[in-house]
């Protein structure tokens, strides 16, 4: 059976699993993500923090915030050894339908414009650039794309998205 035929498992994010996460936040990012930022986030009651596993091993993580009624995705990585193989998208579907994302709920992200796989993926999933956050990146200055997926995304229109400084 190869890897990709495996079946993909997607469930709550515990701490147990901050280990893994931690090995793989490194290898997928070039500024990780502190233990104390994800032991932050999982003690959020409001939010939904999933793993992704493949044969019993984390394979993604995706973190997800809710502030009143937006909520935000703080964090998504897939190990680099199981990317192009649906496994972000496996954890987007998951994180919509438990957030109600095809019944009006209002999901939104920061992604670097230089991220044309990660904005290609969001796309997909009928988020659309609303607009900019100047240099929020603070490794390099780099600038975020604020993107949104709202009813009116879904529907090529951004007339609904919240005026909100999240
Ligand atoms: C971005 C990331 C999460 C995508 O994870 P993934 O599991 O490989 O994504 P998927 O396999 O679900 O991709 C679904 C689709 O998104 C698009 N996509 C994903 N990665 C892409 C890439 N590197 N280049 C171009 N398109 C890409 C493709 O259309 C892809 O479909 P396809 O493989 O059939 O062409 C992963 O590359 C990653 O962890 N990157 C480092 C961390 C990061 O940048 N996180 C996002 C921060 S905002």
């Amino acid at each position: 059976m190869t890897a990709t035929s495996t079946p993909l498992k997607i469930r709550r994010l515990t701490y147990a699993d901050l280990p893994h996460v931690i090995a793989l936040e490194r290898r997928a990012f070039p500024t990780p993500w502190s233990l104390a930022m994800f032991v932050l986030e999982l003690s959020k009651a409001s939010g939904v923090c999933l793993a992704a596993l493949r044969d019993g091993e984390l394979v993604g993580h995706l973190i997800c915030s809710r502030y009143d009624t937006v909520w935000h995705i703080m964090n998504i990585a897939v190990d680099p050894a199981a990317r192009r193989q649906g496994v972000a998208s496996a954890l987007l579907r998951d994180l919509i339908e438990r957030v109600g994302g095809n019944d009006g709920a209002q999901i939104t992200l920061e992604v670097r414009p230089s991220n044309d796989g990660a904005i290609a993926l969001y796309e997909q999933f009928g988020f659309l650039s609303a607009g900019r956050r100047r240099r929020y990146y603070q490794d390099n200055g780099e600038d975020a794309l604020v993107m949104w997926r709202t009813p009116a995304t879904l529907d090529g229109r951004m007339d609904d998205i919240p005026n909100v400084a999240l």
